[in-house]
């Protein structure tokens, strides 16, 4: 749906560990129109000012494969053709989609050459976007756990004059459980005790949230006895001077102190939900009066949320009980997310003007969770597959179908290349009216667990 009528430009990166390219500096080659580019996991001077305005205005295939010279073609073609465009930026988790995605809009900006208001907005939305929805995971220290769509408009004169992000499918159980040396999401870590930790008031350290340290509710709720998180530390990221940066692109995209403070509140509230405990009765321990609820009224939402009534059976009350502190974090999080979005949106958006003359065009970037495949995987799992399998469909129909067709039409001689289609895998999964997902929607829609 995204792509709908617009050009198209695909980038597929690789993680290093899988591909054996032994070429100096050179990470990165082309498939058609489409680019593959190697992790090197390592800074090297190929993102410079120098090869920005190397690669501008420059032909595909006149330099060396980069991902600037894609970036620079969807720009000109949409000055040239007047068509809207878009990249694709595809691989698995770890392999570079998102500092991909943060390259092609550092060119953009540079390009479109204002150094105005707007583009630092646009720029400064990543980092809170990366604070909230990403985090440390064994593929990957800065993991996305979400889908984003980033469409940058411009004017006529090719000057960016706006911005609109579009988020899918965050990973919320990640707020109360995380697999073994995997984190939290980065803002629960941040700013140690002259940060966020400020208002929680008493209990300083990360440590002391089961949240953060992943030994979280699924631990109590269900027995599994799986070793989990555990790891609040992330190397190579500096949570402290992290938080400094946040709050400052806060700023810059119009968040105010107290809508900060409510944020930082919200975020309290869930590390403290993450904690409650029940004793014999259902009495609740640390509660904590971020969500204006004092303990009696938690007890209250929670045993009505179990039974529906206020007279329990102890034993099913404290599990369902349980459970309904599994979600009710997990929506608050989600909630928050969407909430962010929105603000960054109201910041970097403007409306299409009605004039015709000023019509605008505009460039998205499609940037995704990538496939994962761990030894325990969720229901989440399965959603970011999915979605990963959709665009290597897309790919496999653009490099394979269409390409081969084209070739038999034109009857241009040719060895048919066999390729493992995973259309029909997805038609049961996802796409027949009687799919998997859409069972799984129906079940789910009854209160209770049916077998
Ligand atoms: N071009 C690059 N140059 C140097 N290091 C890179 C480059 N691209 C990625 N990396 C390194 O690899 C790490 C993982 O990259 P990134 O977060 O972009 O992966 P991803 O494909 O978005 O993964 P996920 O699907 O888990 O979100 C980065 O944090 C960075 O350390
Ligand atoms: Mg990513």
């Amino acid at each position: 749906m995204l792509l709908n009528d617009c050009v198209c430009n695909t980038t597929i990166t690789l993680p290093s560990s899988q591909v054996q390219l032994h070429l100096r500096w050179n990470t990165k080659t082309y498939t058609g129109s489409i680019l593959v580019a190697v992790n090197p996991y390592q800074l090297l001077p190929l993102y410079t000012v120098d090869q920005i305005t190397l690669y501008c205005n420059k032909r595909i295939g006149e330099l060396p494969p980069h991902v600037f010279a894609i970036a620079d073609n969807c720009y000109f073609n949409m000055r040239r053709n007047k068509r809207d465009q878009c990249c694709v930026i595809s691989g698995e988790s770890g392999a570079g989609k998102t500092e991909s995605t943060k390259l092609i809009l550092q060119f953009l900006t540079a390009i479109s050459g204002q150094h105005s208001w707007i583009e630092q907005q646009v720029l400064e939305a990543n980092p809170i976007l990366e604070a909230f929805g990403n985090a440390k995971t064994i593929r990957n220290d800065n993991s996305s756990r979400f889908g984003k769509y980033i469409d940058i408009h411009f004017n006529q004169n090719g000057v960016i004059e706006g911005a609109r992000i579009e988020q899918f499918l965050l990973e919320k159980s990640r707020v109360c459980w995380q697999a073994p040396e995997e984190r939290n999401y980065h803002i629960f870590y941040l700013g140690g005790s002259q940060g966020i930790h400020a208002v929680y008031k008493g209990l300083s350290a990360c440590r002391s949230f089961l949240c953060c340290i992943g030994t979280g509710r699924v631990f109590l709720t269900c027995g599994c006895d799986v070793a989990q998180g555990d790891c609040t530390s992330c190397d190579g990221r500096n949570d402290a001077k992290e938080y400094a940066h946040i709050r400052s692109a806060m700023k810059i995209l119009m968040f105010s102190d107290s809508e900060h403070w409510d944020i930082s509140k919200l975020l309290a509230a869930i590390l403290h939900l993450g904690n409650v405990e029940f004793e014999g009765r259902l009495g609740i321990i640390c509660a904590w009066p971020f969500l204006r609820l004092d303990v009696k009224s938690l007890e209250v939402l929670i045993v009505q949320a179990a039974d529906g009534r206020d007279a329990f059976d102890m034993s099913k009350t404290v599990m369902m009980g349980s459970h309904f502190l599994l979600i009710f974090p997990q929506g608050i999080y989600g909630r928050i997310f969407l909430w962010i979005v929105n603000k960054i949106n109201s910041a970097i958006f403007n409306p299409a003007s009605q004039n015709p003359k000023n019509t605008r065009q505009s460039i998205g970037l499609l940037d995704i969770f990538g496939f994962e495949n761990f030894d325990n995987n969720s229901f989440e799992q399965l959603c970011i597959n999915i979605a990963n399998e959709h665009l290597q469909q897309f790919f496999v129909h653009h490099v394979f179908k269409l390409e081969q067709e084209e070739y038999l039409a034109e009857h241009i001689a040719w060895n048919n290349i066999d390729f493992t289609d995973n259309h029909q895998a997805l038609e049961i999964i996802a796409l027949k009216p009687m799919n998997i997902i859409s069972l799984i929607d129906e079940e789910s829609k009854f209160p209770k667990v049916s077998t």
